[in-house]
């Protein structure tokens, strides 16, 4: 009978040793790209005052997807779901000693009470590269060179993924014109939020009545601006830079009440990952939302859930390595043996070879069947024979190679297999 307490928690997922390399190979990838475009590293708790998102975000995140919980002093305390208001809090506190333009990043896991399916799961982590006190266009194009930055070190090439982009003011222009009241307009952008995961007709019926009358001057105007509005701007500009898979969609308006321009998603051009793997856009009125002096933003998250799965699906994740390079197999329990076991470690630990010793006294092809199941390349046998002759054997397990070393060969041996 399977044992229910081995499971883990509903949506999260257990990271062994392969699973915590293609993290932290996902980490690193993200953060190196950020870091070369001049971003910070920064970070905070995952707890956060609830307070902080309450009608600041988004309704549906903070009233259905959040955990909450009332701490023994009384205060609401939620798990955070996403970054931007946790940043922005920050920024807002050090603003007078912080230089801007400010570039920060962070890898943080966030939590949100989502049904798990694939590509959405109930904690991720996820990148968040967001850039204060910065107007222009010219940094919305950095941001979206910094995605093509990160794409490229994963490996993919510009047809294996699609930058879909809209604004947020061009809609709002086109409420205005076209007089649509308050209620109607969000209405509209939650019914473009749900766009892709609904038929047409739904999508229709539901804008025909949300909108009535001016339901085909909104479908004109979306068209024209998607054909030759202001947004057609960034299209130039960025095939000039050489970005060339990037689109106008005006269905994308993401579903945070705080962004107020330009926004963004990037999607897998494979259908089979078919959720966003970045979103984003510009956010000039969170910060008045905290009742603080505006200041300009604008970012994006992306998580490493759609982000494997890209990796997986593209044929790009890496090959596991364990950070273990060799395993001392000691052959038999005796102290001397024990004692040369410590000393060979030492030394190749000085010499920054990552060392396990294995203290099982087992027949050697069992000690390397371990090896091979922990996928350490190199196993070094010694025995009472190698203690007498100080050569010791150290195999490949791979290529089942095996050479004979002096103690102060091993490290620069494995260093030069390595290469
Ligand atoms: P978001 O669109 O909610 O934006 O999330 C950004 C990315 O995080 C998504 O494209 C997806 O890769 C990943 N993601 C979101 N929810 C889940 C989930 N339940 N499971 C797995 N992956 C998920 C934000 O959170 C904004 N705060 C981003 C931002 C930063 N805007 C400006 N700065």
């Amino acid at each position: 009978m399977k044992n229910e307490l081995l499971e883990s928690y509903k949506g999260v997922r257990d990271f062994y040793p392969e699973d915590q390399f293609v993290l932290d190979y996902i980490k690193d990838t993200m953060a190196r790209a950020c870091e070369s475009f001049g971003f910070e590293h920064y970070n905070a708790s995952i707890l956060e005052n609830a307070e902080l998102y309450y009608n600041k975000t988004s309704e549906e995140i903070v009233n259905e997807q959040t955990y909450i919980f009332e701490d023994r002093g009384g205060r609401k305390v939620i798990l955070r779901p996403e970054m931007t208001p946790t940043v922005t809090r920050m920024v807002a506190r050090k603003r007078r000693e912080l230089g801007f333009p400010l570039r920060l990043y962070s890898i943080p896991n966030v939590f949100r009470y989502e049904r798990p399916q694939r590509g959405r799961l109930r904690e991720h982590w996820q990148l968040n590269a967001d850039i204060f006190g910065a107007e222009g266009i010219e940094y919305e194009i950095e941001l979206l060179l910094l995605v093509r930055q990160i794409m490229e070190s994963f490996g993919a090439k510009e047809s294996d993924y699609i930058i879909k982009i809209n604004s947020r003011s061009v809609l709002d222009k086109i409420f205005d014109k076209l007089e649509i009241p308050p209620l109607a307009r969000k209405s509209t952008l939650a019914l473009l939020d749900r766009k892709d995961k609904m038929s047409k007709e739904d999508f229709e019926q539901e804008l025909l009545a949300i909108l009535a009358n001016e339901t085909e001057n909104f479908k004109q105007a979306l068209k024209e601006e998607a054909e030759n509005g202001e947004l057609q701007d960034y299209v130039k500009k960025l095939k000039n830079l050489g970005l060339q898979n990037l689109v106008v969609d005006t269905s994308i308006v993401r579903g945070f009440d705080y962004y107020t321009g330009f926004v963004f998603e990037v999607y897998d051009t494979n259908k089979s990952n078919p959720r966003a793997m970045f979103g984003g856009g510009r956010y000039d009125k969170l910060m008045d939302a905290l009742g603080e002096e505006p200041l300009s933003a604008l970012g994006f998250g992306m998580g490493d859930v759609t982000m494997r799965d890209f990796l997986e699906l593209h044929g790009l994740l890496p090959e596991y390595r364990p950070a273990t390079e060799i395993m001392i197999a000691v052959l038999d329990d005796n102290e001397e043996l024990k004692n040369k076991a410590f000393d060979l470690a030492a030394r190749l630990r000085r010499e920054d070879i990552n060392t396990a010793i294995n203290f099982s006294f087992k027949k050697i092809d069992k000690q390397i069947k371990t090896a091979s199941k922990l996928k350490i390349p190199f196993v070094l046998v010694l025995g009472e024979k190698e203690l007498e002759s100080k050569k010791y054997k150290v195999k490949n397990i791979q290529s089942k190679e095996q050479v004979e070393l002096d103690e102060k060969e091993i490290a620069n041996y494995i260093f030069e297999s390595e290469i």
